[in-house]
């Protein structure tokens, strides 16, 4: 009988109000250079990852270690932003371009695909400056474009490349998940992005203190022109999945939410912004459901692979 072993590795412990599944064995430690065992070259089927944008720096070397850490035939999986502010220009209607597609590696280096025009010719402030405090220490806000080139140096072959749009403002012509996600963005851009953009300009020196303020005055800015804005973020990822995504026409996401602080008078704050999140979320997801195809064909990969449900949480 083939039963699974699946390690769940991170920096930090897995925070207290998250309920630990019995399935997964969860290693403490840095991924570069984990000390445990388990952690062999050529052993794992499945690396995945996602939303490291904010964490993890030098991609080239992870990806290189998750490469290397993965049988020959096995999968590499990553999902991750690429923070450019994208804007819809006003004489364009549809979203059609900006329904979930299939990118190609040249198509990304070249910016050859049609809804490279939108980028904005001059992002905004806080977009650059928080960028730029980022980059001084080593972590990449436009990673998701980069993986798949990354993917491909690191010697990966068959890479499959999706890109979602995530709104990052709010209009007219948004589903209602996209409307639910442009939601939460708007209390982020509000409450959590001066945070984040003044802990990325910690450390950094001096010099940079002016810019700081400027960006936070300016992520103000963009906080309140968010209505009716029209931008949008790319959330990039590469490889297959099980769960029968292609059965939808609009941008989806499949999301987990991780929200760390380090002061403990921010803590009524944080938790109450992870509450309108994981709460808007779960009523959206009890409105859906999978569809029956999806279920029998999840139900037999688990009877045949897992016929204990010990992967089953
Ligand atoms: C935004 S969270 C994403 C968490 C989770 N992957 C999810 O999708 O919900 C980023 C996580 O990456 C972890 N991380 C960053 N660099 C890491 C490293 N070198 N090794 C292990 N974990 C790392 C951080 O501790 C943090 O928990």
């Amino acid at each position: 009988m083939f039963s699974p072993t699946i390690l769940g590795a991170d920096l930090s412990p897995v925070p207290q109000v998250r309920q630990k599944l019995a399935s997964i064995q969860y290693v403490q430690g840095n991924i570069m250079n984990i000390s445990d065992a388990r952690f062999e070259q050529d052993s794992f089927d499945l690396i995945f990852s996602r939303l490291l944008v904010l964490g993890m720096s030098n991609w080239k070397v992870y990806i290189e270690r998750c490469v290397s850490l993965t049988r020959p035939g096995g999968w590499v999986e990553m999902h991750d932003f690429s923070n450019a502010v994208h804007h819809i220009p006003t004489h364009f209607s549809s979203l059609e371009r900006l329904r979930p597609h299939s990118i190609s590696i040249s198509e990304i280096a070249n910016s050859s695909h049609p809804t490279d025009s939108y980028q904005n010719p001059s992002p905004w402030l806080w977009e650059t400056t928080f960028g730029k405090l980022l980059a001084l220490k080593d972590v990449d806000l436009y990673c998701g474009t980069k993986i798949p080139s990354l993917f491909a140096e690191a010697g990966l072959i068959d890479i499959r490349i999706k890109r979602y749009m995530i709104p990052y403002s709010r209009w007219g012509e948004l589903t209602d998940a996209e409307r639910a996600f442009a939601d939460y963005l708007q209390t982020f851009a509000r409450d959590v992005m001066p945070v984040a953009i003044r802990k990325a300009g910690e450390n950094v020196g001096l010099a940079h203190a002016q810019e700081v303020e400027e960006a936070v005055k300016d992520v103000r800015r963009y906080y309140e022109s968010f209505e009716g804005g029209r931008n949008f973020l790319w959330l990039t990822t590469r490889g297959g999945n099980v769960l029968g995504m292609e059965r939808y026409g609009e941008s989806f996401m499949m999301y987990q939410s991780y929200l760390s602080w380090s002061e403990a008078k921010d803590d009524e704050l944080f938790i109450g912004l992870g509450k309108v999140l994981t709460n808007g979320i779960q009523e959206f997801a009890n409105e859906k459901a999978y569809g029956k195809e999806e279920v029998a064909f999840m139900e037999a990969v688990a009877e045949s692979y897992d016929p204990e449900a010990f992967t089953r949480g």
